[in-house]
């Protein structure tokens, strides 16, 4: 059992402490009620041991606060012989039961078996049973047993003994990054894996960030630099979102990859590139190169290779498994201690369509996993999850306002792309140009959807220390 106990005497603390320890439960306490409702809400303890007397509010406060916060913790009230009409109060309120000081570590087990029955009881009864959550065992796992993961898996292991192109297509969020590193953790770990997003600087800088340049090759290159292609060295270049290229630097590019050679910007030094190159995309290139978007001999060049990721809602019987390797994840990076998920929680999410893919359910279970407070992820956290704030009851259509239609449709669109501007703007029908001014205009941010910044926490987690620009 988890425990927490609140009570201003150190001595009854530690001394509980040690020998409920010795009974194999984890035992955490502090002093002020402050303190308590803190611990309460970074993790949920399976029983609490509650002092009636605080130094900065009564145990009975407290305790009506906590029934508040609707966690799941059993609260056991510590008590003197005068205190038993706050001891009955205290029951009324929804105490589980009480120990009067001074007590035996016999009375306490007592009184912790009986809790532990009744939590035993409670989830037969409210059929809250969940499925549990098996620990994390390889971070870096491409999670599925789809077929076509299966043969995306086979892919990998057949390429990693060449050095082919390869370029991975497929939807936003569907694990093209994850699929390059993992190509890269089978064939050249000791070599540098050396991201660059193509979409994401404007041309000219995408340049000479690929390219490095020499000093004074343009205003404001005080020094010399070495590019993304010589920093790439004998391990992996990894070109994300390659359909966003600007065709002058496709040119340049298609020229390293025939020749394997090529100079720094505003330098005549041939530079040779030994790196492997490895290209995603969410857009259909193919389809480009009719249109004249792309060159087709860069195409050629660059799809030796093909993989390709199904966007998750072609695989929904992969949730159950992706679910529970993002939330033995997610209980290490976010420091939770979730154990089960309720089986409606798991229905619903086979039941959505997801477009952004796999990154969309990192986010909704990890804003989830954040307004979880017990052992078990509910049907309920993560409809709350689920549904965005701006579309809660209350906010009603009606009584808006055109530009604020607008400014729902675009953040509600940017959420389900997870914040992929292209595909967000092809889906509406607009330039990324103006999509940028509109998601100015309406002081648009990511945070709001999405509490832990650019990437989440396990591409965080999963990429820490490597480069990416
Ligand atoms: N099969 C999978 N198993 C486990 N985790 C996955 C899987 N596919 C994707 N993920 C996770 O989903 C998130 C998004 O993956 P990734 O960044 O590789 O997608 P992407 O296709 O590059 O997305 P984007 O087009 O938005 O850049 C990451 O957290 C990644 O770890
Ligand atoms: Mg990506």
């Amino acid at each position: 059992m988890r425990i927490l106990i609140i009570d201003n005497d150190v001595d009854l603390c530690r001394s509980m402490q040690a020998q409920l320890r010795a009974e194999g439960h984890r035992v955490d306490f502090v002093h002020t009620g402050a303190d308590g409702m803190l611990r309460l809400a970074s993790d949920s303890p399976d029983i609490l041991f509650l002092d009636l007397y605080l130094p900065d509010t009564t145990g009975l406060r407290l305790l009506k606060q906590i029934q508040d916060m609707k966690c799941d913790t059993i609260i056991i009230m510590i008590t003197g012989v005068q205190d038993a009409k706050a001891t009955i109060e205290s029951i009324q309120s929804g105490a589980f039961d009480y120990i009067r000081k001074p007590f035996d570590l016999d009375t306490v087990l007592l009184v912790i078996e009986k809790a532990a029955r009744h939590i035993k009881n409670r989830r037969a009864v409210t059929g809250k049973e969940g499925i549990p959550i098996s620990p994390l065992e390889n971070p870096y796992e491409i999670v599925g047993s789809d077929e076509r993961i299966i043969d995306v898996l086979k892919t990998i292991a057949r390429l990693s003994e060449n050095r082919v192109a390869v370029l991975i297509t497929g939807e936003s969020g569907t694990g093209k990054e994850l699929v390059a590193r993992t190509l890269h953790n089978a064939s050249s770990p000791l070599q540098p894996f050396v991201a660059v997003n193509c979409s994401a600087v404007v041309p000219t800088l995408l340049e000479s960030e690929l390219f490095g340049h020499e000093k004074g090759a343009y205003t404001g290159a005080d020094s010399a630099r070495m590019g993304k292609l010589e920093l790439a060295g004998e391990g992996i270049l990894f070109l994300d979102e390659i359909g966003d290229m600007a065709q002058d630097l496709q040119a340049k590019l298609l020229r390293v990859l025939q020749e394997r050679e090529y100079e720094r910007v505003g330098g005549s030094k041939l530079l040779s590139f030994k790196g492997r190159v490895v290209a995603s995309t969410n857009r259909n290139l193919l389809e480009m190169v009719s249109a004249g978007t792309f060159r087709e001999d860069l195409y050629f060049r660059l799809a030796v290779s093909t993989i390709h990721l199904p966007a998750l809602r072609e695989r929904l019987e992969d949730i159950p498994a992706l679910t529970n390797h993002i939330l033995a994840h997610l209980n290490r990076e976010l420091h939770k201690d979730l154990r089960e998920i309720e089986p409606g929680a798991l229905q619903r999410l086979k039941g959505y369509d997801w477009p952004g893919n796999v990154r969309e359910l990192v986010n909704v279970l990890t804003r989830a996993a954040l307004l979880t407070r017990g052992h078990l992820l509910t049907e309920h956290d993560l409809l709350d999850a689920l549904e965005p704030p701006y579309s809660r009851p209350g906010n009603d259509d009606s009584f808006k306002t055109l530009r604020e239609m607008e400014k729902d449709h675009i953040a509600r669109s940017l959420q389900a792309s997870g914040w992929n501007i292209t595909r967000t703007a092809e889906q509406l029908g607009v330039t990324r140009v103006t999509l940028r001014k509109k998601i100015d205009d309406y002081h648009l941010t990511r945070a709001r959807f999405m509490p832990v910044g650019r990437r989440n926490p396990i591409e965080r987690a999963a990429y820490r220390g490597m480069e990416i620009i």
